[in-house]
């Protein structure tokens, strides 16, 4: 069977984390500091906290930007859970918005969402296409969305607008007029979870870039005491001698990520962009030549040279012009049994029982639907062989031709 997305475990990270498990440190401490510096020196971005998942990291923002009860949050309906469950933690609410063809946060929509609960916007970056950053933050710095801003809390007045927090799972070292994600909005989170183009097996990272007059190194400070219990040290530091004392400043959270987890981390970014990219990049060339022949491929958007825009190619969202779900899913179970997993990413949040229940209809957001029901995603990842490329691709292509071959039931 070609699996869809199994990390890439060689000797290098075997022996990175063996070298942790000898050191006597296995939880935060050095090599998570080191991981976070790499991390800001790769993107570019003021200051990142690494943590033990993108989750975590969603939701620290939102609580350090004092989200409750009555705000709003903007939300695309084309997205994992994680993205509005950490709404509805903080006791907001998830404003859904449709999506454009390319699977990011319709600006146009956004707009229509805004009133004044609204605190926060979090745009997903879908497979490691950016979204249209431009387009939201010029809605959230135009003068009468700012008048509609109501801040209720320190952090909220001193942005005096509605943050734009980008939910980039999927999309480190992916580019955008140039610049990689973690510097195209206020803050970023990125997931290291083991299908992930990075893999730390579970984690994330937060990447601040907020405007003056904030101060990104120290917002990074108090993150790090928010995601540990309120700490005012941490495990490492309460060990040098006489610094045992302690105090707690607030109920904070445990979200911290182990030295573990950042020495898998720090071999995956070493070699990122010299070998993890470029092997992402072939696999995806691959797809879009192979199927490029066929009129009934929808091939998605992963390149725009003229604006400086690249995926990370963190997923191919292979879509199948025409097809219904049912159809769909009918290719999809005869591409498993033919040996090849193939995913869908995703089903609508508003199709989740928990959402329905809450009150959303799928069918509020028809472009998400439609690009639901046809769409199948392809395996990419590090050790796929290019006798496997054409593997997977044969497969998919003869299981589509048989279905439109054959009277839809
Ligand atoms: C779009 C999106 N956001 C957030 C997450 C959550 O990431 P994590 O598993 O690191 O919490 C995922 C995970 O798959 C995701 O796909």
């Amino acid at each position: 069977m070609i699996p869809f997305s199994p990390p890439r475990i060689d000797q290098e990270i075997i022996d990175e984390v063996v070298d942790t498990l000898k050191s006597g440190w296995i939880t935060t401490g050095p090599k998570t500091k080191k991981f976070e510096l790499e991390l800001s020196g790769y993107c570019g971005n003021a200051a990142t906290l690494c943590l033990n998942s993108a989750t975590a990291g969603l939701e620290l923002i939102l609580r350090w930007f004092g989200v409750k009860d009555g705000d709003e949050v903007i939300v695309p309906a084309y997205t994992y859970s994680a993205t509005a469950n950490v709404v509805l933690h903080c006791g907001a609410k998830p404003v859904f918005v449709d999506v454009l063809d390319d699977f990011t946060m319709d600006p146009a929509k956004v707009t229509l969402a805004i009133n004044s609960n609204t605190k926060v916007i979090m745009p997903v970056d879908i497979g490691g296409w950016p979204c249209d950053y431009d387009s939201l933050f010029r809605i959230v710095k135009a003068a009468d969305f700012r008048s509609l801003f109501r801040p209720s809390s320190k952090e909220q007045t001193r942005l005096g607008r509605i943050l734009v927090l980008s939910d980039a799972a999927h999309s480190l070292g992916a580019h955008y007029h140039n610049r990689k994600a973690g510097t195209l909005a206020d803050i970023s989170v990125f997931s290291f979870h083991a299908v992930k183009n990075l893999t730390t097996a579970e984690g994330g990272a937060v990447a601040l870039n907020l405007p003056l007059p904030f101060d990104n190194p120290e917002v990074y400070k108090f993150l790090c005491i928010l995601s540990l219990h309120g700490q005012n040290k941490d495990a490492l530091s309460k060990m040098q001698a006489g610094n045992w004392k302690y105090d707690i400043l607030m109920p904070g959270y445990k979200m911290n990520m182990t030295d573990l987890l950042a020495s898998i981390g720090r071999v995956e970014l070493r070699r990122y962009e010299s070998e993890i990219l470029p092997k992402r990049m072939k696999i995806c060339k691959y797809y879009q030549e192979y199927f490029s022949r066929y009129p009934w491929a929808i091939l998605p958007l992963q390149e725009d040279g003229a604006k400086g825009i690249r995926s990370s190619y963190h997923l191919f969202p292979l879509r199948i012009r025409g097809i219904s779900e049912s159809r769909r899913d009918r290719i999809m179970e005869r591409v498993f049994r033919a040996g090849v997993s193939v995913n869908v990413h995703f089903i609508p949040l508003t199709a989740m029982t928990c959402y329905r229940e809450l009150g959303y209809r799928a069918e509020d957001y028809p472009k998400t639907l439609e690009l639901y029901r046809n769409e199948i995603s392809l395996p990419v990842y590090f050790d796929l062989s290019e006798e496997n490329m054409k593997m997977v691709a044969d497969t998919v292509a003869s299981a589509v031709l048989d279905e439109i071959k054959n009277p839809e039931i």
